[in-house]
């Protein structure tokens, strides 16, 4: 808990880690303990900014799929991020993708190689390490774009969790980071792409997430089709998975399954 401990979510710390960003119009909450930082946002967030919302610990953190989301204290990084879009809405859904995609660029940084399992777990030598959370809302007539990320950093035992997990410390030998470096590259990686994928939709990014799409090739099943198996392939433009069931190449939405590995 020692090494935990000094690196406290500091909010000075983070500003000065904004580097050449700094100045931006940024707003931050840093909290010891929220139900979810996602929920803070989709209510308090000022839609003129660009909104971070932090916390040491979650109590009602939220996943995918209605799941609940582990969050102790001090050990991970609990991140949510909110500002508006002039956008379609519909459009935006696939910066969850974009987002993956953003944290694998900064930990790469560190020489840590995550893969991204479609459509935004983030994987770290096969097992789950982060998952990014994308939720939308209207607010003051402007739409409200939420994206949080649930990373583990220090978490070494947590026996609530049903799957396959994983944090850096328990990959990377004497893992060191300061939590408040990774949350200020996340959060200048996440400004970045926004206004890419403003520009240019999900074509700008399409390619890269290929390079790193987990699912490529391996067997899957499809939960909305009668479990129905395929072959995962690429990621379309417009973010969808096609999946080989027989001759048939299926495209699948996010929204529609959830994919399955089968072994
Ligand atoms: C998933 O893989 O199911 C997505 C997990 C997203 C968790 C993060 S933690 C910060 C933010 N607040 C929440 O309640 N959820 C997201």
């Amino acid at each position: 808990m020692e090494d935990v401990k000094q690196n406290t979510l500091n909010e000075e710390k983070i500003l000065n880690f904004l580097g050449i960003y700094q100045d931006f119009d940024w707003e931050l909450s840093i909290f010891d303990e929220i139900e979810s930082t996602n929920d803070y946002l989709l209510n308090f967030a000022n839609v003129d900014k660009f909104n971070i919302c932090l916390a040491e610990c979650q109590t009602k953190g939220r996943g995918r799929n209605l799941k609940e989301w582990q969050s102790p204290k001090y050990e991970n990084i609990y991140m949510s991020l909110g500002f508006s879009t002039e956008n379609e809405l519909n459009r935006f859904n696939a910066f969850s993708l974009v987002t993956a995609l953003a944290v694998h660029d900064v930990l790469a940084i560190e020489d840590i190689n995550t893969e991204i399992k479609w459509p935004n777990d983030i994987y770290l030598n096969n097992k789950k390490v982060g998952g990014i959370l994308l939720e939308t809302i209207t607010k003051d007539e402007k739409t409200l774009i939420v994206v949080g990320i649930g990373l583990n950093i220090y978490m070494k035992d947590n026996s609530k969790i049903d799957r396959e997990w994983t944090s850096l410390a328990l990959e990377i030998e004497d893992f060191n980071l300061d939590r408040n470096k990774i949350i200020s590259k996340l959060a200048n990686e996440i400004l970045f792409s926004k206004k890419e994928f403003e520009k240019e939709g999900f074509d700008r990014f399409a390619k890269k997430f290929n390079s790193l799409n987990y699912l490529k090739n391996k067997e899957v099943s499809l939960t909305n089709f009668d479990c129905e198996k395929g072959t995962a392939l690429d990621i379309n433009l417009d973010g969808t998975l096609n999946v080989k069931v027989g001759e048939r190449i299926k495209k699948i939405s996010s929204g529609e399954v959830s994919l399955y590995l089968t072994d």
